[in-house]
């Protein structure tokens, strides 16, 4: 979370549609369309957004304007991060001379999504990070840490709850200000969430955790529910629910910022979010990837009773 004091009423949603949503994306997605919906997002209160990635260009090509985008992004955007996923030093070579505030890193729980994903063993990944994060943080940018999988791995099936634990562990005594831990093919259910974020949770305090989970299932909203209940106040979410990892078959949206929005809106609990505007946002989002989305919200609209007649 940020710097701003906050109630346990108030939850987080750190948005990585531009990002997560738009690399799965088939086609490329032009620059001056992105910067439309970053626009929209903002306007919907949205203030913790992932914007891009600095990876390969080669394996990502949707992301492949990342420096462009950042450049015209970022100006004049006070009381908002904006973040940018980096692989490895080239990456964060990148991303400091973007001028992004913040990074993250990233790596999976399973060995072999983990090197699909980054053509690296984890403990290579390690090693890259560790020295990349004292970098950037040297060069007073914050580091937020990713571990993928921790549900199951497409190719692994169940990954040991105490390796996740161990792994986000490692990745906050690199210097990451939080890890987000990713249900990457969204195979979770809320009883295995409870297991893994009360681990979590005996080792390392709340607000150092946020989940990412992606709804491919349809679990995601139990999910977060769950994880509510334990005290966590962040979770990753995507407008219209596109999303997905390339190197993760069976990967769909992650949940979707509307729904998300709305379930904690109803639940009386603060997101700083204006319901008709990321609805908007979602049609925005809808518009430039030339497709209907699967959140639900932006179809339903709000809860608005109607006047009998
Ligand atoms: P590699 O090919 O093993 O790297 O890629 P390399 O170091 O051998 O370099 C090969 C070439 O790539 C070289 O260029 C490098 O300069 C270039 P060449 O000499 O061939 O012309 N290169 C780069 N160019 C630009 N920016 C860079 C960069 N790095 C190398 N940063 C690498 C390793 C990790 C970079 C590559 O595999 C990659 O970019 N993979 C993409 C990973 C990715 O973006 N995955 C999706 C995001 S993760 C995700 O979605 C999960 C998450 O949402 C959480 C969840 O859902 O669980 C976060
Ligand atoms: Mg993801």
């Amino acid at each position: 979370m940020t710097d701003e004091v906050r109630t346990d009423d108030f939850v987080s949603i750190y948005e990585v549609g531009l990002r997560d949503g738009l690399q799965n994306e088939r086609g490329f997605i032009a620059t001056e369309d992105k910067l439309v919906l970053l626009e929209a997002l903002l306007d919907a209160g949205l203030r913790r957004l992932e914007l891009t990635s600095f990876v390969s260009p080669k394996w990502v090509p949707q992301l492949a304007d990342a420096e462009e985008f950042a450049r015209r992004a970022l100006p004049s955007r006070s009381g908002t991060t904006l973040s940018a996923l980096v692989p490895n030093d080239t990456g964060l070579e990148r991303a400091l001379g973007a001028g992004l505030p913040e990074i993250a890193v990233f790596l999976s729980a399973s060995e072999t999504h983990n090197r699909k994903n980054t053509h690296k063993s984890i403990d290579r990944s390690f090693e890259v990070f560790a020295e990349l994060v004292p970098v950037a943080l040297a060069a007073g940018v914050r580091v937020r840490g990713y571990v993928s999988t921790v549900w199951g791995c497409p190719y692994e099936g169940p990954i040991a709850p105490e390796r996740c634990v161990a792994i986000a562990e490692r990745l906050l005594l690199l210097g990451c200000y939080q890890v987000s831990l990713g249900d990457t093919i969204g195979v979770g259910d809320p009883k295995q969430t409870r297991d893994i974020v009360g681990r979590m949770l005996a080792v390392v305090p709340r607000e150092k955790i946020a989940l990412h989970l992606h709804d491919t299932r349809g679990t995601a909203l139990a999910n977060i529910l769950a994880a509510l209940e334990l005290g966590i106040r962040e979770f990753d979410a995507s407008v219209g629910g596109m999303g997905g990892c390339p190197y993760a078959p069976g990967a769909a949206g992650n949940v979707a910022t509307e729904d998300l929005a709305y379930m904690l809106e109803r639940m009386g609990l603060e997101t700083g979010v204006d319901l008709e505007r990321i609805i908007a946002a979602a049609n925005v989002a809808e518009r430039i990837v030339a497709r209907p989305l699967p959140g639900r919200l932006h179809r339903a609209g709000p809860f608005k009773p109607r006047a009998a007649s």
